[in-house]
């Protein structure tokens, strides 16, 4: 297997140019990380302005900053020589987005309370800005109660939330709670500023993603389904949308609510979501994440009677979307990206379904029970393109998606 690990965000981003960024280091392991995310920052033509906590001193010194950013670091809140130079105040709103990164736990709270006991707390009292936070903590502590109610709390106030993933944390446990990564970091920036400015990376495309399971009736009141939920599927059209695409959503039935500025076609079976499929193109990229069934049932007019025997139900083969929109011709997309539903030989079978279905890209997920692929909020995915095959770690959904969308951003960038 030939396995090719890239950074999805490296090279020029234009988005961040000229942005300024107040960075809010917190106390916590991930700190270390950020001499890496302010290097990469300012790579991307962005300037950074560091205030250092108490907490975050004991894992990262002010003079690495200082020296990263080439700005003074600031920390203290009553130093008169800060204040002469610059306030707490002027620091807050001279910045086009206040990051905290790694936002712990304490941060969090005091964000909900509104407490002002520090430089870091009264500048994100005090300002006028948005503000992302990229959490960073032990597991425990993110799945207490009292976070995850901060993290509504500051979610409902437009705080922007960036990670966190899952993996080893530092304390020797394992789960969610790492601080998102750099790249990770740097293209929710980029994200956020491409909404801002309603011109992200795919402004000017159009993109048709399908999405959740199909329903097959097998008569009026019964119906053959899948556990798809369409958490992934929406989650790709959110984050083309949010990179500037055009997006119209083909959606299954499922319980997801239908993404903001997205236009969205609900359907229920194969043959009707190949019907909206064909009639949202033409569409520059084309993403098919729904899990549709591979069969339909002949239908019977009535609800079939209960009787002695369990009646045989008549399949008969579904039309293939993706195999559908991948045929060469002037309505096929200039990229098409399948998925490949596996529970035994990921890779190998991912391949072959991209040969079969003549698609561009294949994203392989194991979806065996154990994975809680279907359904859940994370996925492990490989990337299948011509060039070989890319091992994801495990993401959220969302930030498949946002990977996803990234990767996407730069083929088109390079080819159209
Ligand atoms: O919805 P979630 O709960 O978030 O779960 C996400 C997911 C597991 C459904 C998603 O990540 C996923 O894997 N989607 C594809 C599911 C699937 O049907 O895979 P498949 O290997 O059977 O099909 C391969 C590809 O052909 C897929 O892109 C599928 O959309 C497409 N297909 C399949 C059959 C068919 N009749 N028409 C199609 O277009």
């Amino acid at each position: 297997m030939n396995t090719i690990m890239r950074d999805i965000t490296s090279g020029p981003t234009p988005l961040l140019e000229n942005k300024r960024i107040l960075l809010i280091v917190a106390g916590g392991i991930a700190a270390v990380k950020v001499p890496d995310l302010i290097r990469r920052l300012r790579e991307r033509g962005a300037s950074v302005r560091c205030i250092l906590t108490k907490g975050g001193e004991n894992f990262v010194t002010p003079l690495t900053l200082a020296s990263l950013s080439g700005e003074k670091c600031y920390q203290d809140l009553f130093s008169l020589t800060d204040e002469a130079e610059m306030g707490h105040i002027r620091l807050s709103r001279e910045a086009d987005i206040i990051l905290v990164a790694p936002a712990t736990a304490d941060i969090m709270a005091k964000m909900t309370a509104g407490l002002a006991d520090d430089l870091a707390t009264t500048a994100l009292l005090a300002t006028d800005k948005p503000v992302m936070i990229a959490p960073s903590m032990n597991v425990m502590m993110w799945t207490h109660p009292a976070t995850q109610a901060n993290l509504q709390i500051l979610q409902t106030r437009d705080v922007r939330i960036v990670g966190p993933g899952a993996g080893d944390l530092a304390c020797g446990e394992v789960g969610d709670g790492r601080m998102a990564e750099v790249p990770e970091i740097i293209a929710a920036l980029a994200r956020f500023f491409a909404k801002a400015q309603n011109r992200g990376p795919l402004s000017g495309f159009k993109a048709l993603v399908t999405s959740g399971p199909t329903h097959e009736p097998i008569d009026p009141v019964r119906y053959i389904a899948n556990r798809s939920s369409g958490k992934q599927g929406h989650a790709i059209a959110t984050a083309l949308n949010e990179m500037g695409a055009a997006v119209t959503l083909v959606s299954g039935p499922t319980q997801e609510p239908d993404p903001d500025g997205v236009e969205i076609i609900h359907v229920e079976t194969a043959a009707q979501m190949l019907k909206a499929c064909q009639s949202a193109l033409p569409a520059d990229i084309a993403v098919c994440a729904a899990a549709v069934a591979d069969w339909s049932v002949e239908e019977a007019a009535q609800k079939i009677k209960k009787g002695s025997n369990a009646p045989a139900l008549k399949l008969a083969s579904n039309p293939d979307i993706l195999a559908t929109l991948s045929k060469p011709g002037k309505t096929r997309p200039a990229l098409v990206i399948g998925f490949a539903a596996e529970t035994e030989n990921l890779i190998e079978n991912a391949k072959l379904k991209r040969a079969k279905k003549n698609a561009d890209w294949i994203v392989a997920n194991d979806v065996s029970a154990r994975t809680g692929t279907f359904g859940g909020d994370s996925n492990t995915v490989h990337l299948i393109t011509a060039e070989g095959v890319e091992n994801w770690p495990t993401l959220k959904k969302r930030a498949v998606a946002e990977r996803l969308a990234e990767r996407i951003a730069k083929f088109v960038e390079r080819h159209l």
